[in-house]
């Protein structure tokens, strides 16, 4: 069987999550479950970026002992994750003594092969960023995404040789077209690092930040919180027999366009010099932006919290919207509007419509009972040609991260079903007995054709399927994606009126 392991950005939990942390946990979750449903063993990561500068301001600011807010703060992303319907099969936390463990042998290693060194530095450090920044990034004395303007520093630090592997790191890059995706990103790293990129600062004195890992060998210094956090990808597989062997080699990370850079140079440095072998893919996201245009903040105040809109319109609505509106890589507008358009559009109209009018017709025209039918003519077989081709595409958008893609396509197969039942017309066939037969087909091919729509959406809405499928009179959850047309299931669909979506935009 094929592993695949998975991993999202761990989240600075220095407040609760917003939708940027959701927006790359969903598109993990529905990789997962997508990978999951193709056979796939999966091992999906998720967790909490807990040491660092930026944490410990944020908790003194609160009042605060450091653990016990972190402690609170990351109690509240495992719980927005379950209510988002986000299903990790770990959530790593860097303040965990295994990850801890992890570091420091990693950090003894480096050392021990020279490939860390002692130099005092002067620079200037973004605490936002949580990391040295050059004057070039500069726009009005701060970063863009910053609202303090940097500080100026000069202190002995440690640096990791990072410059060294700087030829190594560009020739993987041109050597695996589409490892970073989408492929712009790829292309600006390439430009980068046409130029030295230099060494990295991978400690903090102590007598500054004393939150964080000390140095094996030098304890009045912790460790950078980048070079701590890059390395829980991989201390939770280190931590369990065989996870490293089997899961590894296929790892793919989900990440956003601002940590590009450390997920480029310093992590594919870090893990040439640690011989782990690099990232089979990159998935880097755009941003979320509010209805104003702008990057979704909490001083903008011009965010939607997932967990309101999940409340609103439920889980399930908000990942499906998450991963159909904007295409991946690219920023997009998320708003209340956006929400219940698509809501309205894709799932209120076009599917639910066809779930009901196909369940009241099983209910009027057969008392209930699907009915078993072979009188299949062109239309019939067109449907079932155009969802084996569905099948067989979805894992290929799915692995190029064209979830939205696959979501179209879904949708259009369901905009399809729409078509065949007003071209059918079995309202009229009812009226005819001597066309029983070609009504049971019609009914058939609807309530099949739903089905296999209900398995290829499960990744996407999985709660929402489930009772569609539980609607539809289909035992269990659907277990592959190649589930093949039957003919003859005889399932009882409900006999309660059923609603999926519930329509909330203003008409006109
Ligand atoms: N702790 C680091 C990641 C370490 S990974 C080894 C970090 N954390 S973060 O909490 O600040 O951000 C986590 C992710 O959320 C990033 O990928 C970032 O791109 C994403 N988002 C934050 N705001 C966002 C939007 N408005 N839109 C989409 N994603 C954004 O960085």
């Amino acid at each position: 069987m094929d592993s695949l392991y998975i991993t999202t950005p761990i989240y600075y939990v220095n407040d609760r999550p917003h939708l940027g942390h959701a927006y790359a946990s969903i598109h993990a979750d529905v990789l997962a479950r997508y990978s999951r449903l193709a056979g796939r063993d999966v091992f999906f990561l998720t967790g909490a970026d807990e040491h660092g500068e930026k944490i410990a301001k944020a908790a003194a600011a609160n009042g605060e002992g450091i653990q016990d807010f972190v402690d609170r703060n990351a109690d509240l992303f495992m719980a927005a994750w379950g209510q988002l319907g986000v299903e990790p099969t770990q959530f790593v936390r860097t303040t965990l003594a295994s990850h801890k463990r992890y570091v420091s042998t990693a950090l003894a290693l480096l050392y021990e092969r020279g490939d860390i060194y002692q130099a005092e530095y002067e620079g200037l450090y973004s605490v936002g960023q949580e990391r040295f920044v050059t004057e070039k990034e500069l726009v009005g004395g701060k970063l863009p995404e910053d609202k303090e303007p940097p500080e100026l520093r000069r202190e002995v630090n440690y640096f990791f040789r990072m410059e060294k592997y700087r030829g190594w790191v560009k020739d993987f890059i041109e050597s695996n077209p589409g490892v970073i995706q989408p492929d712009n990103y790829a292309k600006e790293m390439l430009v980068l690092l046409e130029e030295p990129i230099g060494d990295l600062s991978i400690s903090r004195p102590k007598s500054r930040l004393s939150w964080g890992i000390p140095l094996p060998w030098d304890r009045d210094h912790v460790t950078y919180v980048w070079f701590d956090a890059l390395l829980s990808y991989v201390s939770p597989l280190a931590a369990q027999a065989d996870s490293f062997e089997r899961y590894w080699p296929s790892v793919r990370h989900i990440i956003g366009k601002d940590i590009l850079r450390p997920h480029t140079l310093f992590w594919l440095a870090m893990c040439k010099a640690l011989e782990l072998s690099p990232y089979r893919k990159l998935y880097v996201s755009g941003h979320l932006l509010g209805s104003d245009g702008y990057k979704m903040s909490k001083s903008l105040k011009n965010g939607v919290d997932p967990l309101v809109a999940a409340n609103k319109y439920t889980a399930d609505v908000l990942r499906y919207v998450l991963v159909r509106e904007i295409p991946f890589g690219v920023d997009g507008i998320i708003s209340d509007n956006v929400i219940e358009n698509r809501l309205d559009k894709d799932l209120a109209n076009d599917l639910g419509n066809l779930v009901s009018r196909t369940l009241t017709m099983i209910g009027l025209y057969c008392d209930f009972v699907v009915p078993t039918s072979r009188a299949h003519g062109a239309d019939e077989e067109g449907l079932i040609e155009q969802s084996r081709q569905l099948q067989e595409s979805i894992m290929g958008w799915v692995d190029d991260m064209k979830i939205r893609l696959a979501t179209e396509n879904i949708m259009a197969f369901v905009r399809e079903l729409n078509r065949y039942v007003s071209a059918r017309t079995p309202w009229k066939l009812a009226k005819d007995a001597s066309k029983r037969d070609e009504l049971n087909a019609v009914l058939q091919t609807l309530h099949e054709g739903l089905v296999l729509v209900s398995t290829l959406l499960s990744p996407v809405m999985p709660e929402k399927m489930r009772a569609l499928r539980k609607a539809l009179g289909v035992a269990g959850q659907p277990e592959s994606l190649n589930e093949r047309w039957q003919f003859d299931r005889g399932a009882c669909v409900t006999r309660e009126p059923f609603i999926l979506f519930a329509k909330v935009a203003n008409e006109g």
